[in-house]
């Protein structure tokens, strides 16, 4: 799929507030400074469309974006960042889940990991229960880039032995880099194939 055109369409702090679901939607989760706006600026090939930030705790608000006119890109406040109080984590832990429950136009989530790093507890848990809600996800594993492709597989094998205790089957997964540009037509070709699904 090529994108002809990527725009801005709202900032929600409710899930309320986001854009009629009308059309295929496909939203980014991982934990906070993971590269999920930068990913989203690489898959669409704006590079300021989604405001991206070293420093963690960027994004703070669900942000849809129209992609082509005929579907949604939602970037999605980062999970787990430990400076935020812990009041605040869990408002954004149910704004999160009750966007994930109620928004009946996601097609799947992608959940970004860091191919840096092995599984962690908090990524797990959040698959775990994505699982228990058949909430439809992919695998990211981001920043390729700044390691090497054995370590990346590596890390990624990890995830897996540790995934295949509790899963049957491994959910589909991708390695990007939002430097290089690795993984943009493999996730494209995905959305591609699963927009076909929609009802509306
Ligand atoms: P929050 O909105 O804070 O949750 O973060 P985010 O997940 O949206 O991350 P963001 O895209 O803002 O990126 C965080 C930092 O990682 C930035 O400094 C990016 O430049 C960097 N980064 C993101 N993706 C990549 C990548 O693929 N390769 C490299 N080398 N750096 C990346
Ligand atoms: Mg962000």
């Amino acid at each position: 799929m090529k994108i002809t055109s990527a725009e801005f369409v709202t900032s929600s702090t409710g899930v309320s507030m986001c854009p009629k679901p009308d059309k295929p939607e496909f939203a980014f989760i991982g934990r906070s400074n993971v590269g999920k706006s930068s990913l989203i600026n690489m898959l669409t090939g704006k590079a300021k469309l989604a405001k991206t930030s070293a420093q963690p705790g960027k994004t703070q608000t669900i942000n849809h974006f129209t992609i082509n006119g005929s579907w949604f890109i939602a970037d999605l406040p980062g999970y787990g960042y430990a400076k935020v109080s812990k009041s605040m984590r869990e408002k954004f832990r149910r704004f999160i889940r009750t966007y994930l429950l109620n928004r009946e136009n996601l097609m799947s989530l992608f959940v970004l990991l860091d191919a840096r790093h092995g599984p962690m507890e908090q990524d797990m848990e959040f698959m775990e229960w994505l699982g228990e809600n058949e909430i439809p996800f992919a695998r990211v594993f981001t920043k390729s880039d700044k390691l090497s492709p054995a370590a990346v597989i590596k890390n990624i094998a990890l995830h897996d032995k540790v995934m295949k205790e509790k899963w049957e089957a491994l959910p589909d997964t991708f390695t990007t880099s939002s430097k290089s540009g690795e993984g943009q037509e493999e996730i494209l070709a995905f959305i591609e194939k699963t927009i076909t699904l929609f009802q509306y």
